[in-house]
């Protein structure tokens, strides 16, 4: 039932390329336009949002901070991301030309739940995006895009992860599709980008052995920094978060440019602070990034970077070097968060976890 891995979560890790592919299927017509079946809100509908919404929790709110960079550039429509327990407590201003995204994998997330139901009252449309056929958040919902992980065993998200950053992809190219903020042949562009993601997923995953001695050298750490900017930001928090919950060490991420506010105080010879990169662009992304990666490691931080095929400016910075595939900074989530997933299933596996049942956690968290 495992395939041969010891943990679910180590299958489902496997699994990513087949599951990113899988959500892809069939969302690419032939005539270059992109159709979501199960998106029950009109053209119409969809041009009269001047707001979007994202509320999630845990991973599924890190999927949520990536979608706010996606949409809005492509489609111009502001967005805000909001943990779903603190939602309905801030008295949220919506109406009906406000669209709530509600992002679940299980469907069933009571914190998630109460939050749209208190959008629906307000008369705002709920698009749910779930792992989960009729489960309860997509009933409740207005419309949905599923997202085709198959099942999710292993409690830390992984796979289903993966599939909502290309459900809100598919959602932020089909808004800017029917707005016409962007040209067909801009979108086609992209859903290319992303129909090559499976196999560079694949590519990631043929190196994990790599990762999994950097993991195991890393047995008795007892804090482990995250950095990453722009899309890798959230990122940073979603391979924090793996590493708190499977291996039980303090885990930080930030946003890179926050360092010198605040967090740089936490550097101490030999810190472990593993950062996500941004591809090299016409922004000046990259370039900070590396000096943000400079003054970790000036004070005695041991650098783990993460940073693109070809990417040569990083090595002399880096103590401990991982490559990516390349990727638009926008999808670079994609492949990104593979490493750290790798990294900290196999440094809970090395300290004697049990992977899949991490202590006080519940695969779907029915109460609020
Ligand atoms: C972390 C994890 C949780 C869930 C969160 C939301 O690995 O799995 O943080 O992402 O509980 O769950 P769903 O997406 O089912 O609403």
């Amino acid at each position: 039932e495992k395939d041969g891995h010891d943990w679910f979560m180590r299958k489902e890790i496997f699994e990513q390329p087949r599951a990113v592919a899988d959500s892809l299927l069939g969302r690419h017509a032939r005539n270059g336009l992109l159709q979501l079946d199960e998106m029950r809100l009109s053209d119409q509908e969809l041009r009269d949002i001047d707001k979007i919404i994202i509320i999630a929790c845990g991973t599924s709110f890190y999927a949520g901070l990536v979608a706010k960079y996606a949409i809005e550039h492509w489609t111009r429509v502001p967005v805000e991301v909001e943990l779903a327990s603190e939602f309905r407590y801030r008295d949220p201003i919506l109406d009906y030309s406000t669209l709530v995204v509600a992002i679940s994998q299980s469907g069933e997330t009571a914190d998630t739940l109460q939050a749209i139901r208190h959008a629906r009252l307000q008369r705002s449309k709920v698009l749910a995006i779930c792992n989960t056929n009729g489960s309860t958040i997509p009933r409740e919902s207005d419309a949905v895009i599923y997202t085709h992980a198959g099942p999710e065993i292993g409690v830390a998200s992984t796979k289903g992860f993966l599939t909502q950053l290309v459900a809100c992809y598919l959602l932020a190219l089909y808004l800017a599709q029917v707005k016409g903020t962007r040209y067909g042949d801009e979108i086609s562009e992209i859903m290319h980008q992303l129909e090559a993601v499976p196999d560079q997923i694949a590519s990631v995953l043929s190196r994990s052995d790599e990762v999994y001695e950097l993991a195991r050298s890393h047995v008795g750490t007892r804090s482990v920094l995250f950095l990453g900017r722009h899309a890798g930001y959230p990122v940073a928090l979603e391979g924090a978060l793996k590493l708190k919950e499977l291996a039980y060490i303090h885990a930080e991420g930030f946003a890179a440019g926050e360092l010198k506010h605040g967090p740089i105080a936490l550097v101490e010879e030999g810190l472990p602070v593993l950062c996500v990169v941004p591809p090299r662009g016409r922004d000046q992304l990259h370039e900070k990034m590396i000096s943000g990666i400079q003054e970790v490691r000036a004070r005695g931080a041991r650098t783990i970077c993460l940073a693109e095929e070809g990417d040569t400016s990083i090595e002399p910075y880096a103590d401990h070097l991982i490559r990516l595939p390349k990727v638009p900074v926008l999808l670079q989530p994609l492949v990104a968060v593979v490493p750290l997933q790798l990294f900290a299933c196999e440094l809970a596996t090395a300290m004697g976890h049990d992977v899949d049942q991490p202590r006080n956690l519940a695969k779907s968290v029915t109460v609020e």
